[in-house]
Protein backbone atom coordinates (compact mmCIF):
# COMPACT_ATOMS: atom_id res chain seq x y z
CA UNK A 1 0.00 0.00 0.00
CA UNK A 2 1.54 3.55 -1.20
CA UNK A 3 2.13 5.83 2.08
CA UNK A 4 -0.30 8.30 0.65
CA UNK A 5 -3.11 5.52 1.13
CA UNK A 6 -1.87 4.79 4.74
CA UNK A 7 -1.59 8.06 6.15
CA UNK A 8 -5.30 8.30 5.15
CA UNK A 9 -6.56 5.51 7.05
CA UNK A 10 -4.00 5.83 10.02
CA UNK A 11 -5.72 9.50 10.40
CA UNK A 12 -10.01 9.40 9.01
CA UNK A 13 -12.31 12.10 8.80
CA UNK A 14 -11.87 15.86 7.23
CA UNK A 15 -8.41 16.24 5.48
CA UNK A 16 -6.14 19.47 6.85
CA UNK A 17 -7.43 21.56 3.65
CA UNK A 18 -11.12 21.51 4.85
CA UNK A 19 -9.87 21.91 8.44
CA UNK A 20 -7.95 24.78 7.70
CA UNK A 21 -11.68 26.50 5.20
CA UNK A 22 -13.09 25.53 8.51
CA UNK A 23 -10.65 27.74 10.74
CA UNK A 24 -10.48 30.53 8.54
CA UNK A 25 -14.58 30.60 8.42
CA UNK A 26 -14.69 30.59 11.99
CA UNK A 27 -11.99 33.14 12.52
CA UNK A 28 -12.41 35.60 10.02
CA UNK A 29 -8.72 36.83 10.27
CA UNK A 30 -8.22 39.83 9.24
CA UNK A 31 -4.76 39.41 8.68
CA UNK A 32 -2.91 35.73 7.49
CA UNK A 33 0.20 34.40 6.85
CA UNK A 34 1.08 31.47 4.76
CA UNK A 35 4.52 29.91 5.06
CA UNK A 36 5.13 27.13 1.73
CA UNK A 37 2.19 28.12 -0.43
CA UNK A 38 3.36 26.25 -3.36
CA UNK A 39 0.65 25.55 -5.98
CA UNK A 40 -1.84 27.64 -3.86
CA UNK A 41 -4.33 25.08 -2.42
CA UNK A 42 -3.84 26.15 1.05
CA UNK A 43 -3.51 29.80 0.52
CA UNK A 44 -6.73 30.55 -1.60
CA UNK A 45 -9.15 29.71 1.78
CA UNK A 46 -8.83 32.59 3.40
CA UNK A 47 -11.92 34.54 2.79
CA UNK A 48 -12.42 37.70 1.13
CA UNK A 49 -12.11 39.61 4.43
CA UNK A 50 -8.30 38.71 4.95
CA UNK A 51 -5.04 40.36 4.17
CA UNK A 52 -2.93 37.18 3.03
CA UNK A 53 0.92 37.43 2.57
CA UNK A 54 2.45 34.11 1.37
CA UNK A 55 6.23 32.64 1.41
CA UNK A 56 7.45 30.84 -0.40
CA UNK A 57 10.87 30.58 -2.94
CA UNK A 58 9.39 28.93 -5.46
CA UNK A 59 5.23 29.21 -5.62
CA UNK A 60 3.22 27.98 -8.57
CA UNK A 61 -0.25 29.02 -7.86
CA UNK A 62 -2.80 26.78 -9.68
CA UNK A 63 -5.95 28.48 -8.16
CA UNK A 64 -7.98 31.82 -7.72
CA UNK A 65 -7.08 33.55 -4.72
CA UNK A 66 -9.70 35.16 -2.97
CA UNK A 67 -8.56 36.95 -0.73
CA UNK A 68 -6.29 40.93 -0.90
CA UNK A 69 -3.42 38.97 -1.07
CA UNK A 70 0.36 39.29 -1.83
CA UNK A 71 3.36 36.39 -2.16
CA UNK A 72 6.67 36.51 -1.50
CA UNK A 73 9.15 35.34 -3.54
CA UNK A 74 11.97 34.35 -0.97
CA UNK A 75 12.36 31.74 1.50
CA UNK A 76 10.58 32.52 5.46
CA UNK A 77 14.37 32.74 6.62
CA UNK A 78 14.70 36.05 4.21
CA UNK A 79 10.77 37.03 4.81
CA UNK A 80 11.24 37.23 8.02
CA UNK A 81 14.62 39.50 8.24
CA UNK A 82 12.73 42.42 6.30
CA UNK A 83 8.96 41.90 6.39
CA UNK A 84 8.41 45.14 8.62
CA UNK A 85 4.58 44.48 8.62
CA UNK A 86 1.83 44.43 11.27
CA UNK A 87 1.12 41.28 13.26
CA UNK A 88 -1.12 38.28 11.83
CA UNK A 89 -4.44 36.93 13.39
CA UNK A 90 -3.60 33.14 12.15
CA UNK A 91 0.01 31.96 10.91
CA UNK A 92 0.19 28.52 8.82
CA UNK A 93 3.81 27.02 8.93
CA UNK A 94 3.93 24.58 5.57
CA UNK A 95 7.38 25.62 4.40
CA UNK A 96 10.30 23.30 4.91
CA UNK A 97 9.64 19.96 6.43
CA UNK A 98 12.65 19.88 8.76
CA UNK A 99 12.90 20.63 12.61
CA UNK A 100 15.49 23.06 12.73
CA UNK A 101 13.45 24.96 10.01
CA UNK A 102 10.49 24.69 12.10
CA UNK A 103 11.71 26.30 15.15
CA UNK A 104 13.01 29.27 13.44
CA UNK A 105 9.74 29.49 11.49
CA UNK A 106 7.77 29.43 14.71
CA UNK A 107 10.02 31.38 16.85
CA UNK A 108 10.04 33.79 13.36
CA UNK A 109 6.18 33.54 13.42
CA UNK A 110 5.89 34.26 17.11
CA UNK A 111 7.58 38.21 16.61
CA UNK A 112 4.12 38.95 14.63
CA UNK A 113 1.74 37.61 16.96
CA UNK A 114 -0.72 39.24 19.07
CA UNK A 115 -2.19 37.64 22.16
CA UNK A 116 -5.24 36.65 19.88
CA UNK A 117 -3.00 35.46 17.24
CA UNK A 118 -2.81 31.70 16.42
CA UNK A 119 -0.16 29.99 14.99
CA UNK A 120 -0.85 26.42 12.87
CA UNK A 121 1.78 24.08 11.83
CA UNK A 122 1.06 21.44 9.46
CA UNK A 123 2.81 17.89 9.07
CA UNK A 124 3.06 17.37 12.70
CA UNK A 125 1.95 13.88 13.31
CA UNK A 126 4.52 11.06 11.72
CA UNK A 127 3.02 8.16 9.65
CA UNK A 128 6.71 6.11 9.43
CA UNK A 129 10.15 6.79 9.71
CA UNK A 130 10.62 6.75 6.17
CA UNK A 131 8.41 9.23 5.63
CA UNK A 132 9.81 11.25 8.65
CA UNK A 133 13.08 11.11 7.91
CA UNK A 134 15.00 14.70 7.62
CA UNK A 135 15.95 14.42 4.34
CA UNK A 136 13.75 15.52 1.54
CA UNK A 137 11.64 12.65 -0.78
CA UNK A 138 9.42 13.31 -3.91
CA UNK A 139 7.06 11.24 -2.49
CA UNK A 140 5.14 11.49 1.38
CA UNK A 141 6.94 12.92 3.68
CA UNK A 142 6.70 15.38 6.09
CA UNK A 143 10.42 15.04 7.23
CA UNK A 144 10.91 15.77 11.44
CA UNK A 145 8.51 18.65 11.72
CA UNK A 146 6.54 16.83 14.41
CA UNK A 147 9.30 17.65 16.78
CA UNK A 148 8.34 20.72 17.17
CA UNK A 149 5.68 19.89 19.28
CA UNK A 150 6.72 18.06 22.22
CA UNK A 151 9.32 20.47 21.90
CA UNK A 152 6.99 23.17 22.39
CA UNK A 153 5.14 21.30 25.21
CA UNK A 154 8.19 21.14 27.25
CA UNK A 155 9.62 24.50 26.54
CA UNK A 156 6.30 26.55 26.48
CA UNK A 157 3.46 25.44 29.10
CA UNK A 158 2.39 29.43 28.91
CA UNK A 159 0.93 28.28 24.88
CA UNK A 160 -2.32 25.96 24.52
CA UNK A 161 -0.97 23.29 22.13
CA UNK A 162 -3.01 20.63 20.52
CA UNK A 163 -2.92 18.78 17.10
CA UNK A 164 -6.04 17.76 15.19
CA UNK A 165 -5.81 14.17 13.88
CA UNK A 166 -6.45 15.16 10.07
CA UNK A 167 -5.22 13.33 7.41
CA UNK A 168 -2.71 12.95 6.04
CA UNK A 169 -0.34 14.00 8.56
CA UNK A 170 -2.11 16.24 11.31
CA UNK A 171 -2.31 19.81 12.11
CA UNK A 172 -1.52 21.84 15.32
CA UNK A 173 -2.69 24.59 16.99
CA UNK A 174 -1.20 26.87 18.93
CA UNK A 175 -2.05 29.90 20.85
CA UNK A 176 -2.16 32.21 24.01
CA UNK A 177 0.65 34.40 22.70
CA UNK A 178 2.01 37.15 24.48
CA UNK A 179 5.16 36.17 27.00
CA UNK A 180 7.33 35.05 24.05
CA UNK A 181 9.53 33.43 25.92
CA UNK A 182 11.25 31.60 22.90
CA UNK A 183 12.68 27.86 23.29
CA UNK A 184 15.97 27.47 24.56
CA UNK A 185 18.76 25.44 22.87
CA UNK A 186 18.56 23.03 25.29
CA UNK A 187 15.35 21.84 24.83
CA UNK A 188 15.84 22.04 20.43
CA UNK A 189 18.66 19.84 21.76
CA UNK A 190 16.91 17.26 23.22
CA UNK A 191 14.75 16.49 20.50
CA UNK A 192 16.23 17.04 17.84
CA UNK A 193 18.53 13.78 18.28
CA UNK A 194 14.99 11.96 18.91
CA UNK A 195 14.22 8.80 16.31
CA UNK A 196 10.54 7.93 15.01
CA UNK A 197 10.87 4.80 17.05
CA UNK A 198 11.07 7.34 20.56
CA UNK A 199 7.56 8.84 18.93
CA UNK A 200 5.44 6.06 17.75
CA UNK A 201 4.57 4.29 20.52
CA UNK A 202 3.12 7.85 22.25
CA UNK A 203 2.21 10.42 19.70
CA UNK A 204 -1.43 10.99 21.31
CA UNK A 205 0.03 12.25 24.73
CA UNK A 206 3.64 13.47 23.13
CA UNK A 207 1.65 15.38 19.96
CA UNK A 208 -1.64 16.71 22.09
CA UNK A 209 -3.38 14.40 19.51
CA UNK A 210 -7.02 15.73 19.79
CA UNK A 211 -9.67 13.47 17.59
CA UNK A 212 -10.50 15.36 14.42
CA UNK A 213 -13.87 16.20 14.98
CA UNK A 214 -15.22 19.57 14.58
CA UNK A 215 -17.00 19.14 18.05
CA UNK A 216 -14.00 18.30 19.49
CA UNK A 217 -11.88 20.90 18.24
CA UNK A 218 -13.56 23.68 17.46
CA UNK A 219 -14.56 24.46 20.68
CA UNK A 220 -10.56 24.47 22.09
CA UNK A 221 -9.86 26.70 19.02
CA UNK A 222 -12.34 29.23 19.85
CA UNK A 223 -12.04 28.72 24.01
CA UNK A 224 -15.56 27.16 24.35
CA UNK A 225 -16.37 24.49 26.44
CA UNK A 226 -17.45 21.69 24.25
C1 LIG B 1 4.16 21.13 1.20
S1 LIG B 1 4.39 22.52 0.24
C2 LIG B 1 3.15 23.63 0.81
C3 LIG B 1 1.78 23.16 0.51
C4 LIG B 1 0.68 24.16 0.72
N1 LIG B 1 0.76 24.84 2.01
C5 LIG B 1 -0.67 23.45 0.62
O1 LIG B 1 -1.17 22.98 1.67
O2 LIG B 1 -1.21 23.33 -0.46
C6 LIG B 1 5.86 23.18 0.89
C7 LIG B 1 6.31 24.46 0.21
O3 LIG B 1 7.32 25.04 1.02
C8 LIG B 1 8.19 25.73 0.20
N2 LIG B 1 9.44 25.96 0.90
C9 LIG B 1 10.55 25.20 0.92
N3 LIG B 1 11.51 25.78 1.64
C10 LIG B 1 10.97 26.95 2.11
C11 LIG B 1 11.47 28.00 2.92
N4 LIG B 1 12.73 27.96 3.39
N5 LIG B 1 10.66 29.05 3.18
C12 LIG B 1 9.39 29.08 2.70
N6 LIG B 1 8.87 28.11 1.93
C13 LIG B 1 9.66 27.06 1.64
C14 LIG B 1 8.33 24.83 -1.03
O4 LIG B 1 8.75 25.61 -2.16
C15 LIG B 1 6.93 24.27 -1.18
O5 LIG B 1 6.20 24.98 -2.15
Amino acid sequence: MEDWEKAYQALPGEPYLQVLEKIHAALKPKTYLEIGVQYGFSFCLAGPQTFAVGVDPNPCIQTDLHAWSRIYRQTSEAFFISYPGDPFDLIFIDGLHQYEAIVDDFCNAEQYCTPQSIILIHDTIPLSAESSKKDFDPGFWTGDVWKIVPTLLQARPDLTIFTIACPPSGLTVIKGFGKSEGISSEVVDQFREKEYAWIESRKKTALGVVENREDIWMPLLLNKKS
